[in-house]
């Protein structure tokens, strides 16, 4: 196994919960995955956050009838995100610490004894996508990998209009102009690319790659900064 140097940078991978359980072999997947992680986390540094996926949103939904605040939405979502780290994390088994991380600076703080750590949210007002915005600046990543259930950006929704085309570069102006459009703001929300994780990884300069987290050679690619199919923001 090739040894980690210090001038390897930290890679930091925001995976969707609509990518970690699908109910399509997530058992199958979860192992291949805990595989890849566990292999690169021992070459390079790499965090890796837990979306909520849809178990999230049907709390968020139920939350939201019962009369539950937009605070106590997020704190729902953040529980869910935290769920899924902890299954990914028992699965990677040591050196990956068993109970995820509750903050950034906690995640930080693990990381050199701990690779990958793996964690899900930390505060209500963003998502996961945020927290590895952030966590990117905190290790001055070389990249964040955004593995998604769409193979990219497209310039309409793919899942709605046929005549949408993947965009494979941007500029984060663009990006940026796109993300804030689309967010509301609101729990549970699906938006294309957290707002704070845009604005965040824009001022620091920090590369975002969107890729399908299922497609596991091209997830690596992506973390590895090789060539792969998919989306760049720079
Ligand atoms: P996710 O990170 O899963 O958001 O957090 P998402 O956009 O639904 O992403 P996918 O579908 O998993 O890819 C779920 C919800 O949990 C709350 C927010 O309400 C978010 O929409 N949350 C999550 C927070 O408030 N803070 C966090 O740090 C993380």
């Amino acid at each position: 196994m090739p040894a980690r140097t210090s001038a390897s940078r930290a890679v930091v991978v925001s995976l969707g919960g609509s990518v970690l359980l699908t109910g399509d072999d997530d058992r199958a997947y979860l192992e291949r995955l805990a595989e890849l992680l566990h292999r690169i986390g021992a070459e390079l540094p790499l965090v890796v956050t837990t979306g909520g996926g849809r178990t999230a949103r049907e709390y968020i939904r139920l939350g939201r009838e019962l009369g539950l605040t937009e605070v106590e939405l997020d704190e729902l979502g953040i529980d869910v995100t935290r769920l899924h780290a902890r299954l990914l994390a028992a699965r990677l088994g040591p050196p990956t610490p068993a109970h995820p991380p509750v903050t950034i600076a906690q995640a930080v703080h693990e990381l050199p004894g701990g690779s990958p750590v793996v964690l899900g949210g930390t505060e209500p007002g963003h998502t996961t996508d945020g927290v590895a915005a952030l966590l990117a600046v905190r290790l001055r990543a070389a990249r964040l990998v955004n593995a998604t259930d769409v193979d990219g950006i497209y310039d309409r929704d793919p899942r709605a209009d046929p005549r949408a085309r993947r965009v494979p570069r941007l500029r984060w102006p663009e990006f940026r102009e796109a993300v804030h459009a689309a967010a509301s703001g609101e729990a549970g929300q699906n938006f294309l690319f957290d707002r704070l994780g845009a604005d965040t990884l824009a001022r620091a300069g920090i590369p975002l790659l969107v890729v399908a987290g299922r497609d596991l050679e091209n997830l690596e690619a992506a973390i590895r900064g090789r060539p792969f199919a998919g989306s760049r923001v720079e």
